[in-house]
């Protein structure tokens, strides 16, 4: 299984600190925020790994990252995302690399305590389709929310006003190859971006999304508030 990280956009909700910098590049704690995701991917023991950065600053991923050799890789892969198309279409500049295989993706401002690898293992005997990490939050509207009837996911709404469950969708997604022929069928959002949560959406319509929930504490860093939480979490950690 391949590795994508989605590190691009202006990340225009953390203005100031964004204006002369990538979100993914601002400090968390004592790391880099991409740090914290790349490790995520390696600890599930996938080290082929492609990282889709954009806006400003971009080559700075270079300079920070190299090769990988902080993380025991051999080799990093990198792409440009230019202007906000939206997650979707980033991960569609991945289909070169995925080459056909499935792959884990996720995004360069979640922040993970536990590792994923139970889920990629069993998304691996899954053999096809999607599967998604659902996470049981008190401010649902502020993320992708799963409906369930059940244990089964009916539709996910993105950032809905009255929310029909407290589970957040999470930013690590599986995907088998079909995601790339997916991402083609998709229209710009009202947002006008290519919305991940319409990727997953038409993996329900055709009976090939699984879901499983993740474990230990979950935080996106793509806000203030989120931000802060993140540096909190992760130096309570750090600190214990
Ligand atoms: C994105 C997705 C959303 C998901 C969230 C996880 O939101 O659109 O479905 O719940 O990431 O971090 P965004 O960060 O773009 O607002």
């Amino acid at each position: 299984m391949k590795g994508i990280v989605l590190a691009g956009g202006l990340g225009t909700r953390l203005h100031p600190l964004t204006k002369v910098t990538n979100k993914h590049l601002l400090p968390v704690y004592d790391k880099p925020m991409i740090y914290y995701p790349i490790q995520t991917l390696v600890d599930a023991g996938i080290t082929d790994i492609l990282i889709v950065t954009g806006g400003n600053d971009a080559g700075d991923f270079l300079t920070l990252l190299g090769n990988g050799k902080e993380f025991g890789l051999e080799h990093l892969n990198y792409t440009y995302q230019e202007g906000e198309g939206g997650i979707a279409e980033a991960l569609g500049l991945a289909a070169y690399f995925a080459g056909g295989d499935p792959v884990c993706v996720i995004l360069g401002d979640n922040i993970i305590e536990s590792s994923i690898r139970g889920a990629v293992e069993d998304f691996a005997k899954q053999k096809r389709g999607a599967k998604i990490l659902l996470k049981e939050v008190s401010d649902p509207e502020r993320f992708g929310v799963a409906e369930l009837d059940g244990d089964r996911v009916v539709r996910i709404v993105e950032k809905p006003k009255t929310p029909l469950s407290h589970y957040a969708v999470t930013g690590v997604y599986l995907y088998d190859a079909n995601v790339f022929e997916i991402i083609k069928t998709l229209r710009p959002s009202d947002r006008g971006e290519l919305e991940i949560t319409d990727v997953n959406n038409a993996y329900i319509d055709r009976g090939e999304l699984t879901w499983n929930e993740l474990e230990g504490w979950w935080t996106d860093a793509g806000t203030f508030p989120s931000l802060y939480r993140a540096n909190e979490l992760v130096a309570r950690k750090k600190m214990s």
